[in-house]
């Protein structure tokens, strides 16, 4: 059985932990690829609910090994405490493996994260905070720190000075900042060099060997692809490739190995931090759905952007992704709705448009067209298959399948991993 991806197919917060941990029994290697601790994935198993943020949700099932791929930037700090919470609770996390190719994410890009933001004022992208993207600049501009470079002092001091000399004269000049001692952040990487050392290892040849011993290796994406930074609503966007092909370059499986691409799909729309979103509601509905969803960032804890759901961003991801299934998620919130509003279309300066534009200010102008779909006031948390779901429900499913270009394979009708509808298998 090759590779599969599992990614979300709108903003991020779709229930991609969830996903993956219903698959995480099933799979030998659950491998994220890309991003960071910028995640906030919540896995529900029995009455313990648990926040990764940087960890793989494949942690969280013992036959599986948790895989942190190249793709992906590694904040030590959150890296160590995260292990630490999960063997507090009881979680073996010693198979863990994270490739020395990985970038860190130092203090200092903490640092420029936050400074650029404030400086951005009213502009601003409204990130997590986290260094995502200065940590992603830095690889691109040649002067990231890896991984790998936690294991020679002296490479990792000229690494840090080097990256360090531009950084300190935008600090001081710039962003009227103190400037940050190579010295110290040296020390700091240093101290966690030893602690994570056994995770470390060459993931690349360990996943393809893998692959060609026919174990199972699925590929947990982290944000969406409307926060891509190639395919999604760019500046508004992270500064990674959630979308499929961020699963090769993020771990050096090349595209052949992968059969299934699977987008998690919430059966409305949610957003977090600036950037267009056209079927936001500033309603009562937009509330209801923030209040009875529970939108509320795992990261960061603001409040989600909330609105009906829309089929030109599914039909987008279906396209951009090559997405084989869909996983519905959160169907079970949209209950008691006497109708359900879904965006089909937009309209772009009085002409209806079927398909995502490409210019930028013209998603901007996109005005949701809507199709009103009957709603269901029946409670369908405890459904188990498709046919226990009420009629107005399955032809909600059924109306957004077609919309959307690709199968319902499953629904989510509550957080919990059984609260499933499984209707085609992923493997
Ligand atoms: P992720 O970042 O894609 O993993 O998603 P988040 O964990 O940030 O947000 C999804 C939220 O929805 C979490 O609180 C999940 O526990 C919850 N969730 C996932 N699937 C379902 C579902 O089908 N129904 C309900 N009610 N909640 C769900
Ligand atoms: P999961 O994996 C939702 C958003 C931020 C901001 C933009 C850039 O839980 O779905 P960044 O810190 O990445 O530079 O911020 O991307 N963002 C997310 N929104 N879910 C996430 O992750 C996100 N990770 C980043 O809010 O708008
Ligand atoms: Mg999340």
């Amino acid at each position: 059985m090759p590779a599969l991806v599992l990614l979300g197919a709108q903003w991020g917060d779709e229930g991609k932990g969830k996903a993956t941990d219903l698959l995480g029994g099933s799979v030998d290697y659950v491998v994220r690829y890309q991003g960071g601790n910028n995640a906030g994935h919540t896995v529900v198993v029995g009455d313990q609910k648990y926040a990764l943020h940087l960890l793989p949700s494949g942690i969280l099932s013992p036959g599986c090994v948790p895989v942190i791929g190249n793709g992906v930037v590694v904040d030590p700090s959150v890296l160590l405490s995260e292990l630490s919470g999960l063997n507090e609770r009881g979680v073996d996390t010693s198979k863990l493996l994270i490739s020395g190719n990985a970038h860190i994410i130092t203090p200092y890009n903490v640092t420029v994260d936050k400074v650029t933001e404030r400086f951005l004022g009213k502009r601003k992208i409204g990130t997590t905070g986290r260094g995502i993207g200065p940590t992603y600049a830095d690889k691109i501009n040649r002067v990231g720190i890896r991984v790998q470079d936690l294991y020679d002092e002296s490479i990792l001091q000229q690494k840090v000075e080097a990256a360090l000399d531009v950084k300190n004269q935008l600090l001081t000049k710039l962003y009227n900042r103190r400037a940050i001692s190579a010295d110290q952040v040296v020390e700091e990487l240093l101290g966690y060099a030893a602690q994570i050392e056994s995770y470390v290892a060459d993931t690349t040849l360990i996943l393809n060997d893998a692959l060609d011993q026919d174990k199972v290796v699925l590929f947990e994406g982290g944000q969406g692809t409307l926060l891509d930074i190639d395919h999604g609503t760019y500046p508004f966007v992270t500064s990674s490739n959630p979308t499929a092909g961020g699963a090769c370059t993020g771990t050096g499986v090349g595209p052949t190995k992968i059969s299934r691409v699977i987008g998690i799909l919430k059966a409305y729309t949610t957003r977090v931090g600036a950037g267009p979103f056209p079927t936001e509601l500033f309603d009562a509905d937009g509330e209801a759905l923030r209040r009875i969803g529970g939108e509320r960032g795992v990261t960061t804890g603001r409040d989600r952007r909330c609105g009906w759901f829309d089929a030109v961003i599914a039909r987008y991801a279906t396209r951009v992704n090559g997405l084989t299934d869909f996983f519905l998620t959160k169907l079970d919130v949209l209950t008691g709705w006497e109708e359900i509003p879904v965006c089909v279309a937009y309209e772009i300066d009085g002409k209806r448009v079927e398909e995502l534009p490409y210019s930028q200010s013209d998603f901007h102008h996109a005005k949701p067209v809507y199709e009103t779909l009957p709603g269901w006031s029946e409670d369908i948390t405890g459904a188990k298959s498709f046919s226990d779901l009420p009629k107005n429900a399955r032809a909600y499913v059924k109306a957004l399948e077609e919309m959307s270009g690709a199968p319902i394979s499953a629904i989510g009708v509550g957080p919990g991993r059984d609260e499933t509808i499984q209707i085609n298998s992923f493997l």
